[in-house]
């Protein structure tokens, strides 16, 4: 496989083509970005991190039966996916009332949802990513019925596994976002599973562990992601 010209720049990844016309690579970048982009920094390693973390939870998700885009860990920093034709929504879970659902619904942060809400989001920097509805998914043509229901389906089906795989860490998976794809007319897992998309707390103490340490201005930001790794056993050097 030969890595090949860049496709596209994200606010953390670089896509790069293959020789492979199915194959991509992604690159995680140490850039780190919260706020639609307004605040950008880069910090050291956590391109690194992310990569390998992507890997071990993609990993683990695919041992479970869900589909995913990746193959395989190149670098430190690159990985081989599957080239998905990507669904403009994004799937948000939340076991824990965090972020955009407290500051929209007045929810007190912390307390468990039960059962756990599922929201999508409009992909679209320029609209900030609304929140849209299945309606709005049907009548724009965003995905099909079918692909709805199995990207809620698989987006549940990750919830079971990675709350489990967390709190064997002493973690607690408050929320996350997953991004799908079609891959042979398959809904796959694309984008990337990382403390960058969701939230991760300690169990005992409830500190943060994730992104909220970079958009709050917490500090030790990569320390977190460290810690969260090294808790689930995903080899970093
Ligand atoms: O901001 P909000 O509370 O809606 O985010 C819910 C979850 O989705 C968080 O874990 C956040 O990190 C993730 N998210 C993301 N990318 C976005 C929006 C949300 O990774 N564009």
């Amino acid at each position: 496989m030969e890595k090949r010209a860049e496709l596209y720049r994200g606010k953390a990844k670089t896509v790069f083509a293959t020789d492979d016309a199915q194959r991509l690579v992604l690159h995680f970048r140490n850039d780190t970005s919260a706020f639609d982009g307004e605040k950008i920094e880069q910090l050291d390693r956590k391109g690194m991190i992310n990569n390998k973390f992507n890997h071990f939870i993609m990993s683990r998700l695919e041992a479970a039966g869900v589909p995913t885009q990746v193959e395989a860990l190149l670098s430190d920093t690159d990985s081989l996916v599957k080239k998905l034709d990507m669904i403009p929504v994004e799937c948000v879970v939340r076991n824990r009332a965090a972020g955009s659902l407290v500051r929209r619904l007045g929810i007190e942060e912390g307390k468990e949802l039960v059962p756990p809400t599922f929201e999508f989001f409009l992909k679209n920097d320029a609209l900030h990513d609304p929140m849209v509805n299945e309606s709005h998914i049907r009548t724009f043509g965003w995905a099909d019925d079918a692909t709805v229901e199995k990207m809620k389906e698989l987006t549940f089906r990750v919830n079971e596994v990675l709350k489990k795989l967390f709190d064997e860490a002493g973690l607690i998976l408050v929320d996350y976002k997953l991004e799908f794809g079609l891959f042979d007319g398959d809904v796959v897992l694309g984008d990337e599973i990382t403390p960058d998309g969701c939230r991760l707390w300690d169990k005992e103490t409830l500190k943060k562990l994730d992104k909220d340490r970079f958009r709050q201005g917490l500090g030790n930001v990569v320390e977190a992601y460290e810690e969260v790794a090294s808790r689930l056993g995903v080899k970093l050097d």
